[in-house]
């Protein structure tokens, strides 16, 4: 059966491809789409009845018109290294998310071995990063260098990429940083998707909630998403703490060792060696 709602993605593509980078939803668009929502939507089945109110419908204003995000981007170059290059030239003046107006001007691409058999994925650069031009080297990729460290890898080996590409601003902003929104994040994928395929990674990590939510369209507690085996288009992928998370002081043994178990069973996916030691990382004391 064909749903409605593959009817309306194919005419969006279509739209796209025509170059069209904006549609206007009238009312009438809006009223049906809310009306196939609600179809959707399945029925709780031991739900009590509830009772008639009167529901006052505040006057609508006409919501901004929906995004498409082109996905045009040019691979050039033979190596994977030419590859990655040829994306970030275009990062640099990426339309789709200076339109957004809410992202701060440097780009900060994404750094390590385009030969990695893992790559690491988080969710946008923030202060120190910007001032360096590089992912993960404040705080949080001191955190995440002893991680690797302890698997024994080095940032060298492996392949460190953001899902946004520019640090997302605030007003009056110094030091302080802010997770990307869902826009921001749509905004950048398709440098993050465009990565994936050149490096073809054996293994992803997604660090932290807000990534798992942009890489994987995931949603809830991070305790929720790690533990288990995800998949983005044929590569496994395994979501973990965001080692700023680790940074925290309420964050202890506990956390550190489940974070751990992520770890291990990337090693163990990969077929990297696991010592004894290793294996008994962060556990508790006899
Ligand atoms: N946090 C992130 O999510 N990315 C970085 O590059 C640094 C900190």
């Amino acid at each position: 059966m064909i749903r409605p709602v593959d009817v309306l993605l194919e005419f969006l593509e279509a739209e796209q491809a025509r170059g069209v980078s904006h549609v206007h939803l009238d009312q009438g668009a809006r009223d049906g789409l809310r009306q196939l929502q609600n179809q959707a939507r399945p029925v709780a089945k031991t739900a009590p009845p509830k009772p008639a109110a009167r529901v006052e419908m505040p006057v609508e204003t006409p919501p901004p018109p929906i995004a498409l995000v082109p996905t045009n981007l040019t691979i050039q170059g033979s190596s994977r290294a030419e590859k990655i290059a040829s994306l970030r030239r275009q990062a640099e003046t990426w339309a789709p998310a200076r339109a957004l107006g809410t992202l701060r001007e440097t780009m900060i691409f994404s750094t390590g071995n385009p030969e990695a058999r893992i790559m690491l994925i988080s969710e946008a650069p923030g202060y120190q990063e910007e001032k360096e031009r590089q992912p993960f080297v404040g705080p949080a990729g001191q955190k995440l260098n002893d991680i690797l460290k302890v698997m024994g890898l080095s940032r060298e080996e492996v392949y460190l990429a953001n899902i946004v590409k520019f640090r997302p601003a605030t007003p009056k902003q110094t030091i302080n940083n802010r997770r990307p929104t869902p826009e921001e994040m749509t905004a950048c994928m398709p440098f993050l998707r465009a990565e994936i395929s050149i490096i073809q990674p054996q293994c992803i990590i997604a660090l932290g909630e807000t990534t798992a939510e942009g890489l994987l369209g995931l949603s809830g507690h991070i305790s929720t998403m790690r533990g288990s085996w995800h998949d983005f288009e044929g590569t496994p992928v395994r979501v973990t703490y965001h080692p700023s998370h680790l940074l925290q002081t309420s964050a202890g043994n506990h956390t550190k060792r489940l974070l751990w178990e992520d770890m291990l069973s990337v090693m163990e996916k990969i077929d990297l060696t696991i010592s004894d030691k290793q294996r008994g990382y962060f556990l508790p004391k006899a």
